[in-house]
C-alpha cells in the first residue's frame, strides 16, 4: 500500500512493531517531529485496518489507530522499503494482544486463559501467497516467544485457517462460542507435569503457563440447577428434596 509520504523515512526496518504510543521504533526528533510521525503512523494503521476489513468483508475495521491507543495490543507492519523508488510501501499488518477467554477443549472442559491472540492479519492483495504472511507471522512468534499452537485466533478466515495448516500443520480447529479458534496443543495435558499439584476447593487447576482448568463442580454440566417443579407436582411433594446432582450451592441458599 502506498502513502503520500515516504514510508521508508519513518519505518527503519522491514518489520516494525507499533505499540499504543504509535511512535515508530528508533524515532529521534523534537516535539513537532513526534506529532508529525505519530499522525503518519496513525494514517498507515488506519489504512491497513480498512484494507483488512475490506478483504474480510467486514463493515467496520478491527484495527484503527484510535483503538490501538487504548488497548494493550501490538501491530506489526511489514514494509518493503525498496519499493516505489525507495520511498517504500506497507505490505502487511498483524495485530496481536492478550485476551481473557474461556475456551472449551474437545472433552467439553472449559479453561480460563489469557493467551496471545491473533486479532487481525492482512497482506496486501498484490503480495498474497508470496510468503510475506509467513515472514510477518514468524517475526511475531519470535517477539512474543509463542508457538503457533499457543495462540487463539479471533474469527479466522478460511485463508488464515489454510495458512495455519500449510505453515504449521495445524488442522481441525476447535471453534469456540466466542468466535475464537484454537488447535490441538493449546491445552497442556491435565496429567502432565505442566499442571501443578492438588485441585483446590474451587475445583481449579493452575497450569505452569497460567492456564486454569476447572476440574470440579464448576464444569460444563455442574451449574446449580433448581429443583424440578413438575417432578414435585407429580410426586405430590411439598418440600424440595432433589436427588439430582447439583452444582455448588450459592452462599445465600
Ligand atoms: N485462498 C486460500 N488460502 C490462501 C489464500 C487464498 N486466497 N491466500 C493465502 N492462503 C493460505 C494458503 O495456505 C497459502 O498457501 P498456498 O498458496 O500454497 O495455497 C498460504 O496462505 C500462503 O502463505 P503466505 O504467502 O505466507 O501468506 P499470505 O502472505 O498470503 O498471507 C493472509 C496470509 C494474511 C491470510 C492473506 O492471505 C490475507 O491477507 N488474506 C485476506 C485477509 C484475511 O483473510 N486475513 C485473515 C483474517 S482472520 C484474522 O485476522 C484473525
Amino acid at each position: 500500500m502506498e502513502f503520500k509520504f515516504d514510508v521508508s523515512d519513518i519505518f527503519p526496518s522491514s518489520v516494525v512493531e507499533i505499540n499504543p504510543s504509535l511512535i515508530p521504533p528508533g524515532f529521534a526528533g523534537d516535539r513537532r517531529g513526534l506529532t508529525n510521525v505519530v499522525a503518519k503512523v496513525a494514517e498507515v494503521v488506519n489504512a491497513m485496518g480498512d484494507a483488512s476489513a475490506a478483504a474480510q468483508g467486514l463493515s467496520n475495521p478491527i484495527t484503527t489507530a484510535e483503538r490501538l491507543r487504548k488497548a494493550d495490543q501490538t501491530v506489526y507492519l511489514l514494509v518493503d522499503r525498496e519499493a516505489k523508488g525507495g520511498k517504500g510501501v506497507v505490505t502487511g499488518m498483524l495485530k496481536t494482544g492478550k485476551k481473557s477467554l474461556y475456551i472449551f477443549d474437545r472433552d467439553g472442559q472449559h479453561h480460563h486463559v489469557s493467551p496471545p491472540c491473533v486479532l487481525d492479519f492482512y497482506v496486501h492483495e498484490s503480495r498474497q501467497r508470496t510468503g510475506l504472511g509467513k515472514q510477518l507471522f514468524e517475526h511475531m512468534l519470535k517477539k512474543e516467544s509463542a508457538q503457533p499452537a499457543n495462540l487463539a485466533i479471533d474469527r479466522p478466515s478460511e485463508k488464515l485457517l489454510s495458512f495455519m495448516t500449510k505453515h504449521y500443520g495445524l488442522q481441525a480447529p476447535m471453534r469456540q462460542m466466542n468466535n475464537y479458534v484454537v488447535f490441538d496443543g493449546f491445552f497442556p495435558d491435565v496429567g502432565s507435569a505442566d499442571v501443578t499439584g492438588d485441585t483446590p476447593e474451587n475445583g481449579t487447576k493452575q497450569a505452569a503457563n497460567g492456564l486454569q482448568t476447572y476440574t470440579g463442580p464448576l464444569g460444563r454440566y455442574g451449574a446449580p440447577r433448581p429443583p424440578c417443579s413438575m417432578g414435585q407436582i407429580i410426586h405430590n411433594q411439598t418440600s424440595i428434596q432433589s436427588t439430582e446432582t447439583t452444582g455448588p450451592q450459592i452462599a445465600s441458599q
